[in-house]
């Protein structure tokens, strides 16, 4: 019998591509051409499955220009690239890879909230300039992050990761703001607050962003948000590109309205707008919150667990519509 035959979809390990060769013929794209979807269609013809990352939207029109397609495994948590609904009604499985990237994910969220607030890349920008002449007792000031109040909007997996990292190492109050609250058992060890957003937005020392992207989601944090944070406050973005009005808060650290911010995802990336690249008081690194080799291959591994098991009748680990595979 011959082999399903599927597409990677980016480049990715070569252990990834050699796995997935014992039980697929694989179209590869080691280039990592980033397809349009023209190309995407082209590339998916005939393809039972795909395995995709962020970069690949599988929509209602992919799905009706590629009709043998039966599964599109991510390798990533956030699914936005999905239009689920349209998979669904297509009978096509989409999976994901949560879990294995949430620790990983939840230190680099932490990281990246000590270095708006204590101003590491600010000030080492300074440093590389040859600014840094003198000692001066008020140089690169910036705020605690022991015992300030730790804000977290969205209280999932990795919010709760991140939200554990301030509350049980660092000593931080956390409050949080999600449409349905944690259960009492995981609420109480965190001694995490369920606020309303006003509230989360007003008290927040510090308020990391980890809720999924939905277009309902969109600018979730823009002009009117900002404008309730306190002056001294820092924003962390580990979620989605959108969720943030990248200009608005461009405009609110260029004003001081916040103190600070950090980025890791950007509206439209990887373009980044300009006036965050020209602000000093942003951390902006390229969308690497789960990039350690540990944790990419972790990712990579479960999204092919996900696509063999989807093709060869296996247990999907990790579904995200699995009432697709009821039906089959
Ligand atoms: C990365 O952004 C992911 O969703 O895994």
């Amino acid at each position: 019998m011959s082999k399903p035959a599927v597409l990677v979809a980016r480049a990715v390990f070569p252990e990834t591509l050699s796995r997935l060769a014992r039980h697929f013929e694989v179209e590869a794209n080691e280039d990592d051409t980033v397809y349009t979807p023209a190309q995407l269609i082209e590339r998916l013809q005939g393809k039972a499955g795909a395995f995709t990352t962020g970069s690949e939207r599988i929509d209602a029109g992919v799905l009706a220009a590629c009709p043998a397609l039966r599964v599109v495994a991510n390798m990533a948590v956030g699914f936005n690239n999905f239009d689920v609904p349209a998979c669904t009604a297509a009978g096509v499985l989409c999976t994901n890879t949560p879990d294995v990237l949430t620790e990983t994910t939840a230190d680099f969220g932490f990281a990246l909230m000590m270095a708006a607030a204590r101003r590491m890349a600010e000030s080492e920008h300074f440093l590389r300039r040859g600014e840094w002449t003198k000692w001066r007792y008020d140089m690169f000031t910036g705020s605690d992050v022991h015992g300030a109040t730790l804000g977290i909007l969205g209280m999932g997996r990795i919010g709760q990761a991140i939200a554990r990292r301030g509350a049980l190492g660092f000593g931080m109050p956390v409050i949080y703001h999600k449409r349905s609250r944690l259960a009492p058992e995981l609420e109480a060890p965190l001694g995490a607050r369920h606020v309303d957003k006003a509230t989360l937005l007003r008290e927040a020392d510090h308020l990391v962003l980890v809720l999924p992207y939905s277009p309902a989601a969109h600018h979730t944090i823009g002009a009117a948000e900002l404008a309730l944070m306190k002056p001294t406050a820092t924003l962390t973005n580990v979620a989605r590109g959108g969720i943030v009005d990248d200009a608005a808060l461009a405009a609110a650290l260029r004003e001081r309205r916040i103190a600070a911010a950090a980025l890791d995802v950007f509206e439209g990336e990887p373009a980044v707008h300009p006036d965050l690249l020209s602000v000093p008081n942003v951390v902006l690194t390229p969308h690497i919150a789960s990039a350690t080799v540990a944790t990419r291959r972790a990712m990579a591994e479960l999204a092919a667990d996900n696509l063999i098991a989807a093709l060869t009748g296996g247990t999907v680990k990790t579904p995200i519509n699995p009432e697709v595979l009821q039906r089959r």
